[in-house]
């Protein structure tokens, strides 16, 4: 990769350290934007249909007209951000506020004209060894809002259970509202009871992940048994296996719920997704 990391901001290209935003940004003032996060394999862009519809939902969910996307051309600019900056494996990460106002005001004007950010993260996935051996994690209240699929920037019920789940040793807490598993802080969330992989269904209570939709998609494909039902926490704390998707890792999985053992490592159908997963990747993104 190049020293400076370039990254695009508004039209402009410029170094990542270097790039500065106003502090009457409503995305810094209110969290008022919403975000994507796109893997790159070797130089290509995982699942950019599907990332960019997300998108726009998103954005017209908060009443920003998706038409934006029409004139700032977002697979274009990641390809130049993947050439410049000579990212092979890597992350896209795409931040869509409402824009800078005159002042701190929570009513927003007509005429706002959206910051669009658009930059390179480095996360690294778990190695196999992780992977193999499982991760722990904690039961947590889901006190977030009740408009979950939306990708807001909006983040802190998220960050801070992420990091309850941290302090306690656990890479996830898996949530719960009602008595009912919605997803993870950072990711979505499956079980295997019997055979069957099971997750919630979607709703306005949890992200439509785009690792969950790859899932669904392998386990169509290798002729798995699946169900999108309710899972309640003694169905979950009951489970053979559980794990969780997201777009940094696609499979993780979960052998400890709080002191409860789910199992000694990572189950074999968790594990064989896991192997679709990158077989898939290495095939596809050659
Ligand atoms: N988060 N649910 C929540 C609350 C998430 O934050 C994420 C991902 C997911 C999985 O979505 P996807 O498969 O599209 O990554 C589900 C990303 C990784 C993040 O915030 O960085």
């Amino acid at each position: 990769m190049s020293k400076q990391e370039v990254v695009y901001l508004n039209g402009n290209y410029s170094p990542k350290q270097e790039t500065t935003l106003s502090i009457l940004d409503r995305g810094f003032l209110f969290g008022d934007g919403v975000y994507e996060l796109i893997p790159i394999y070797n130089k290509k862009i995982f699942y950019i249909d599907a990332h960019l519809e997300r998108l726009k939902s998103s954005l017209q969910q908060i009443n920003i007209a998706p038409s934006l996307l029409e004139d700032v051309d977002i697979i274009e600019i990641i390809n130049r951000l993947i050439d410049q900056n000579n990212y092979d494996d890597y992350f896209i990460y795409i931040h869509i506020s409402r824009g800078v106002d005159q002042k701190r005001n929570h009513i927003y004007s007509e005429d706002y004209k959206p910051t669009i950010l658009i930059m390179g993260e480095n996360y690294v996935p778990f190695n196999r060894d992780v992977i193999i051996n499982g991760k722990k994690a904690i039961l947590e209240d889901d006190y977030r809002w009740l408009k979950s699929n939306i990708k807001s920037t909006s983040l802190l019920a998220n960050v801070l259970i992420k990091n309850k789940a941290n302090d306690n040793g656990a890479y996830e807490a898996l949530l719960l509202r009602d008595g009912f598993l919605t997803e993870g802080s950072a990711s979505n969330v499956f079980m295997v009871k019997d055979g069957i992989i099971k997750t919630p269904r979607l709703s306005n209570k949890l992200l439509p992940g785009i690792t969950r939709k790859f899932l669904v998609d392998l386990i169509s494909l290798h002729h798995l048994e699946y169900s999108e039902c309710d899972i309640s926490k003694h169905e979950l704390l009951d489970a053979d296996e559980i794990f969780c998707s997201s777009s940094t890792n696609p499979v993780v999985p979960i052998t400890q719920v709080n002191d409860k053992i789910i199992c000694e490592s990572a189950g074999s159908i968790s594990l064989d997704l896991y192997k679709h997963a990158q077989d898939y990747i290495k095939n596809s993104y050659k």
